[in-house]
Formats: structure tokens, sequence, C-alpha cells
């Protein structure tokens, strides 16, 4: 299978469009060696040029189908390489874009868990709204339940794991998680057997948590933030990392020393990144512990083939 990063930053993008932080600043003076990054999505396909599926629709999709021709075959007068949509969670940097495929000549499919739907039901309307539209196909993602496939893309399986972290600031359950307000994807190539665990939002490992890590040939991972504290110390935020469902990489139980405790074969790639986390600084010591850690920082653009 081929992972394709369509936009490997957490929500605002970096850099940020109101943010002066030393990342978001330093990236416009040209005086940080870093990469600028949209907002958080992957295309996962069974091979380089097969239709695939959008884990997430960015508020940047549009800019990011426009640099990847593959998303764009050109087959027909209307075309697609999207087979079909796969959500994470229904916040506005996964859930946004949704509203700029209201073109399609059909109803997207598109697969979401039960709180995600009522949450872009009521909350955040989109799927109302594309029912003027396009229309949407809905399709349920049951917890732990049996790997699901996307017709059109069937040398693929996909399994999802419920994940603590926290729903929209617009979802009833910001305060009191449901299960399924985030979820954690296994995708698995069924002739290679090759898999990949994908969690954009992760905010605490648990056993069964580990074990799709550790049963994975490559993880992409939450790599929001640097610090627990991260926000707080830049007078961004009252709120820790965990607070808003992040598990912060550095220091005791944080995302590095997790990694640690994976296979030394496991592909281990860090993606959902925010414009303050020092690890975007390829200049840094930061991400210098990272490499000395066989960690991966995702880029927009790249590709991981499994
Ligand atoms: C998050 O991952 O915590 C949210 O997407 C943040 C946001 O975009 O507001
Ligand atoms: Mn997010
Ligand atoms: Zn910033």
């Amino acid at each position: 299978m081929r992972i394709t990063v369509l936009g490997s930053s957490a929500g605002g993008g970096f850099p940020q469009w109101n943010c002066n932080c030393r990342n978001c600043a330093g990236l416009r003076a040209g005086t940080l060696r870093a990469k600028a990054r949209t907002q958080s999505s992957i295309f996962v396909q069974p091979s380089d040029h097969a239709d695939g599926v959008l884990f997430n629709a960015s508020p940047d999709i549009l800019d990011q189908i426009r640099s990847r021709p593959a998303l764009q075959p050109g087959r027909a007068i209307r075309d697609t390489a999207i087979a079909g949509v796969v959500l994470m969670d229904g916040q506005i940097d996964h859930a946004t874009g949704l509203f700029m495929l209201r073109e399609r000549t059909s109803p997207l499919p598109l697969w979401c868990t039960d709180p995600v739907e009522e949450d872009l039901r009521q909350g955040n309307p989109v799927l109302r709204v594309l029912g003027h539209y396009c229309g949407v196909a809905r399709q349920r993602i049951a917890l732990d339940g049996p790997a699901f496939e996307v017709p059109g893309v069937a040398d693929l399986k996909f399994r999802a794991m419920p994940l603590a972290s926290k729903a929209a600031p617009y979802s009833p359950h910001r305060e009191q998680s449901v299960p399924g307000d985030n979820i954690g994807m296994t995708i698995t190539d069924r002739r290679s057997g090759r898999s990949a665990f994908y969690a954009p939002g992760l905010g605490s490992i648990d056993p069964a948590v580990f074990d799709a890590m550790a049963g994975a040939d490559a993880v992409l991972v939450d790599g929001t933030f640097w610090t627990d504290d991260e926000m707080i110390a830049l007078g961004l935020s009252t709120k820790t990392a965990r607070d808003i469902g992040h598990l912060p990489q550095s220091g005791a139980g944080g995302m590095v020393e997790w990694l640690g405790r994976l296979p030394a074969r496991t592909r281990k790639l860090l993606i959902h990144i925010n414009n303050t986390n020092p690890i975007l600084d390829e200049d840094s010591p930061q991400r210098a512990a990272l490499a000395a850690a066989g960690i991966e920082v995702c880029e927009d653009g790249m590709t991981i083939d499994l």
C-alpha cells in the first residue's frame, strides 16, 4: 500500500494565520529551517495509481488535491481517486473539508462513528448541509468491530479502535468523552499482510492501543505537542496537551518513551504537529532527539510504501 501524507499539521496549519510564535514567525521571516504544513489528512491506496481512501477532510483539501496529481486521475469529465472518506474524529481540522467535496456527482461515501456522525449533524452540521448538494452515503464505523472495506479499494481493510482523546468544542460530550469521539485505525494490505496504525489524536496509550501499535509495520501517531504545557508556556492557552486530548512527546510517559518500546523494525512517524512544536525546527535539539530515537516527523507530500 501507499500512504501519502496530504497534511501533517494539526489544526491551524503551519504557519497559522494569526500566530507569531517562534516557529510561525521564523518560517515567515525565512530564519527558521522548517517546512510549511497543511492540516491533518492522509490518502491511502493499494498501489500508487489506484483509487484510495481519504482519511479526514482538512480545510486545506482543495490545495492538497491540486498538489497531488494521484488524487485526480482525469478519466472522465468529473472524476476523483477518492473512493471514500474515513473520519478519525469530528473536529474542524478533520471534517470541514467535507464542504469542499459538494460537487461530487454521487453521494459521498463516508465512514464515521456514531458520536462523530451526531456532532456532524448537530454541532457542525456539515452532513445536513451536504444533503443539499451531493448527499452523504454514511457508513457506520463499529468500535472494535470486524474490519471493513471501502468499495473500489478492495485490497485494503480497515479496523477501528476507540482512543482516549477529545471531541470538538461543539460536541455535547467535549468534557465527557464517549467511545468513538476519536478513533485509531489499523490499515492492512490483504496481499502482503503489511499494516499501518494511524492515530492523529491520541491522548493516552492503554494496552489495547499499544498492542495495535506493536502489531503494525508503521505507526503514524499524534505529534501535536512536545511538552504538556507548551501552549501555557507560550501564553496561548490555559490548557495542557493532555487536557485537550494529545499525549505530549517528551517526559515520563510521553510519546517518545512509548515509541521506544516498539520493535526496532517498526517505522515510527509523528503526524498532526502543532505549529508551536519545536520539532518543526529542523535544527532544534528536540528534532535531533527524535532522529536519535529513530522517530520521523511527517511532512506534506511524504509517501510511505508498505
Ligand atoms: C485538536 O486536534 O485538538 C483540534 O483539531 C484542535 C483544533 O483544530 O481546534
Ligand atoms: Mn486536530
Ligand atoms: Zn505558531
